[in-house]
């Protein structure tokens, strides 16, 4: 039983180390607020408001609440982020992953297209 445990305990954390990665459907949602100036305005104040504290005031991962998480807040300015559709960010917005929360409840779907289009601006 003890045997068991370890393993799953083990492969637990090995699935939380592989890159997150949504799937291939969420590639098909489309961001009805793309580029638009009101919808970034508003995405910025949800981050700084929901995911500052763990994602950092800039996206860079450096949160003050990020710091002794495992993994890491992922910093959202690199092109390795940038190079995912809007589907896949949306998807994991929603859908969160530990230790990040799903946002699906607490922000429509609105307003996690707006974070969707504030974060495109964060590219390095
Ligand atoms: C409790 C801290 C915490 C908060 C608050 C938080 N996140 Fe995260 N976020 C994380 C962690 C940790 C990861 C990495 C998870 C992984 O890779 O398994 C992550 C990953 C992500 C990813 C996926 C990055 C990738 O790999 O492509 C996105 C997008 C994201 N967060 C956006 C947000 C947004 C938007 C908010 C606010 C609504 C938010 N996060 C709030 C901790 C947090």
């Amino acid at each position: 039983m003890k045997g068991i445990l370890t393993i799953f305990i083990v492969g637990l954390f090995a699935f939380l180390q592989t890159p997150w990665k949504a799937p291939v459907e969420a590639d098909t949602l489309k961001n009805p607020m793309l580029g638009q100036e009101e919808a970034i305005k508003e995405g910025k104040k949800l981050f700084a408001t929901y995911c500052a504290i763990c994602h950092g005031d800039k996206g860079k991962g450096d949160g003050v609440a990020g710091a002794a998480l495992n993994p890491k807040p992922t910093n959202l300015t690199t092109t390795t982020f940038h190079a995912q559709s809007d589907g896949a960010i949306f998807w994991k917005i929603t859908e969160g992953r530990a230790p990040m929360a799903s946002y699906k409840a607490t922000l429509s779907e609105e307003k996690r297209w707006q974070l969707v289009s504030y974060l495109r601006t964060l590219k390095q």
